[in-house]
C-alpha cells in the first residue's frame, strides 16, 4: 500500500452500508439471530462473490443483509465500517442505506435508522469522523413503494440528509421516479441517483434534468458521450465513481480501460469511492491503489480526486476548510 494513499485524508461519497457486511459478520449475525443461510460457511459465501454483472451481485447482496434484524445489528455493521474507515484516514462519509430491503422483511425503520445513526454519532464524538445519511429507493420496486417509504421516514427526517436511487438500473430509468423525487425535493432533501453504471448516458441526463439530482453515482457511461462530458465538466456535476466495483461487476473488463482519468482531465469532478467494499475487494485505500496500479494514476491525480470529494460533499464551507 502506498504511504501517500494511506496518509491522504479521504472523503467517501458512495458507500452502501449493507455492502460493508463482511462474511464473518454475516455468519455472526445469522448465529445471533437464529437464521439459517443458503451457504454452509464463510468460504462458500465468498465463493459466490464471482459476479458477472450488477444483478448477479444484487442477488447475493440482498441475501446477505437478511441477517440484519435488530437495532444492535445495524449498529454493529455500521460501527465495523466506521472502524475501518477511520483506520484508512476517511474523515467524512456520506452513506446510503436501502430501507425497503429491510422494511419489506418486517424490520422496523426505527431499528434501521436508529442503529446506523447511533454508530455515526459515536464516530463523530470519538474521532471527529463526520457523516451524512442518504435514504436510497430500490428502483426495481414501483414508485408507489418509494412514496410509502418517504412517508414512513417522516419521524426520522432530521437524521436524513439526502435521497438516492439504486438497485437494478436497466429497465428502471430515472423517469420512473419523477414524482417521488419532486416530493422529496419539496421536503428539503438533497438528491442523488445511481445512473450510467450499466444504464445508458441518457439516464444520466434524465437524472439531472428530470430528477434534478446534484450528484451522479457512478456515471461512467458519460465517457462515451462527448457532449455530456462537456456538460458535466462545465457544470461541475460530481460523479461518485467506484473503480473496484466497476471491475467486479464488469462495467469495465480491465482497470486499464477505466475512463476515470480521461474524465478527470476533461474537467469532470470525479471522486473515488468503495460502493460495497465487503463484496468488491476493498475499502477506500484499495480503490485509490487500484487506480495507481491499474491505470497509472499519479499522486497528483489522486490528490485532485480527493480534493474533488471535498468539493462535492455536503459539509459546510467552514467544515470543508478544515478538511482541505
Ligand atoms: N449499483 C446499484 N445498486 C446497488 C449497488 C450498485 O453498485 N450497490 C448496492 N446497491
Ligand atoms: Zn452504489
Amino acid at each position: 500500500m502506498s504511504t501517500f494513499i494511506n496518509g491522504l485524508p479521504k472523503v467517501e461519497l458512495h458507500l452502501h452500508i449493507e455492502g460493508t457486511l463482511e462474511p464473518e459478520m454475516v455468519f455472526a449475525l445469522a448465529g445471533r439471530n437464529g437464521i439459517t443461510l443458503d451457504y454452509a460457511d464463510e468460504r462458500a459465501l465468498k465463493a459466490a462473490y464471482d459476479f458477472k454483472d450488477l444483478q448477479s451481485f444484487l442477488d447475493v447482496y440482498y441475501q446477505g443483509m437478511q441477517v440484519l434484524l435488530t437495532e444492535q445489528d445495524f449498529f454493529d455493521m455500521t460501527w465495523a465500517y466506521l472502524e475501518r474507515a477511520h483506520a484508512e484516514q476517511v474523515r467524512h462519509s456520506e452513506i446510503f442505506f436501502d430501507p425497503q430491503a429491510h422494511t419489506d422483511r418486517g424490520v422496523p425503520l426505527a431499528a434501521v435508522i436508529g442503529g446506523i445513526h447511533r454508530a455515526l454519532e459515536q464516530a463523530r464524538q470519538q474521532w471527529g469522523l463526520t457523516s451524512r445519511l442518504i435514504m436510497s429507493f430500490l428502483r426495481h420496486l414501483p414508485e408507489e413503494s418509494a412514496f410509502e417509504t418517504l412517508h414512513h421516514a417522516e419521524p426520522f427526517r432530521h437524521q436524513l440528509s439526502g435521497i438516492g436511487l439504486d438497485s437494478a438500473e436497466k429497465g428502471n430509468p430515472p423517469t420512473k421516479f419523477t414524482h417521488v423525487y419532486a416530493a422529496a425535493r419539496e421536503q428539503g432533501f438533497r438528491l442523488v441517483a445511481h445512473a450510467g453504471e450499466e444504464g445508458p448516458a441518457q439516464y444520466i441526463r434524465d437524472a439531472l434534468d428530470i430528477l434534478r439530482v446534484e450528484r451522479i453515482d457512478h456515471g461512467v457511461a458519460a465517457a462515451g458521450d462527448r457532449h455530456l462530458v462537456e456538460r458535466l465538466a462545465r457544470e461541475r456535476v460530481p460523479l461518485t465513481v467506484c473503480p473496484l466495483s466497476n471491475l467486479k461487476l464488469r462495467v469495465v473488463e480491465r482497470m486499464s480501460e477505466h475512463p476515470m482519468l480521461r474524465l478527470l482531465h476533461a474537467g469532470v469532478c470525479v471522486t473515488v469511492n468503495s460502493d460495497d467494499p465487503a463484496y468488491f475487494g476493498g475499502y477506500m485505500n484499495a480503490n485509490y491503489q487500484a487506480l495507481q496500479d491499474g491505470l497509472g494514476a499519479t499522486d497528483g491525480e489522486l490528490l485532485q480526486m480527493a480534493l474533488n470529494s471535498v468539493e462535492a460533499c455536503w459539509l459546510s464551507p467552514e467544515e470543508k476548510a478544515v478538511l482541505a
